[in-house]
């Protein structure tokens, strides 16, 4: 059984997180979809909100499940008996950034990190550019799916009633 791990804040789950999650599902058997509950960063959704959106988006697929998690990364995937991290890159940016955190978490617990290249047509997306974009009211609907959209919009009217 091959399992990976998508990690990620998911606030919220964008069609870039959506493609790169499918992606990796045509190639090994189980994908293990994971939202970190990070203690020290209140983010716009609650970690529930996102495994929820996380489900819907992704429920058309047999071999993805989701997940939490807390603490470090290889942590879990010890726990989860995952053999390799699934991350996208965007841009060199992301490389300089996820070179260090994968040799790290290579260092760490000897966990693989694969990359995976983003779809031109999402390289620039963001979830906080979303949230951003949702927050003023600008249109989101070619970003999220419908059901994403939908929660932006109930959480933002939330916030200004
Ligand atoms: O969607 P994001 O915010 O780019 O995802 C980042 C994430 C969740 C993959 C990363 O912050 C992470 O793995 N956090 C858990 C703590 C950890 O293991 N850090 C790496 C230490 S080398």
């Amino acid at each position: 059984m091959r399992r990976v791990v998508c990690p990620g804040s998911f606030d919220p789950v964008t069609n870039g997180h959506i493609d790169i999650i499918g992606r990796a599902a045509r190639q090994y058997d189980e994908v293990v979809a994971a939202v970190l509950t990070n203690v020290n960063k209140r983010g716009l959704f609650s970690v529930e909100e996102k495994v929820d959106m996380l489900r819907e988006c992704t429920a058309d697929v047999g071999n993805i499940t989701i997940s939490q998690f807390s603490g470090l990364l290889v942590d879990f995937c010890r726990e989860n008996d995952i053999g390799a991290i699934i991350r996208s890159l965007r841009s060199v940016s992301d490389f300089d950034y996820e070179l260090q955190i994968a040799q790290m978490n290579y260092r760490l617990a000897g966990v693989e990190t694969l990359f995976m290249t983003a779809n031109p047509q999402y390289s620039f997306l963001s979830s906080s550019l979303v949230r951003e974009i949702a927050q003023y009211g600008g249109d989101v609907s070619s970003l999220v799916t419908p059901y994403v959209e939908q929660r932006l919009r109930d959480k933002y009217e939330s916030r200004e009633s």
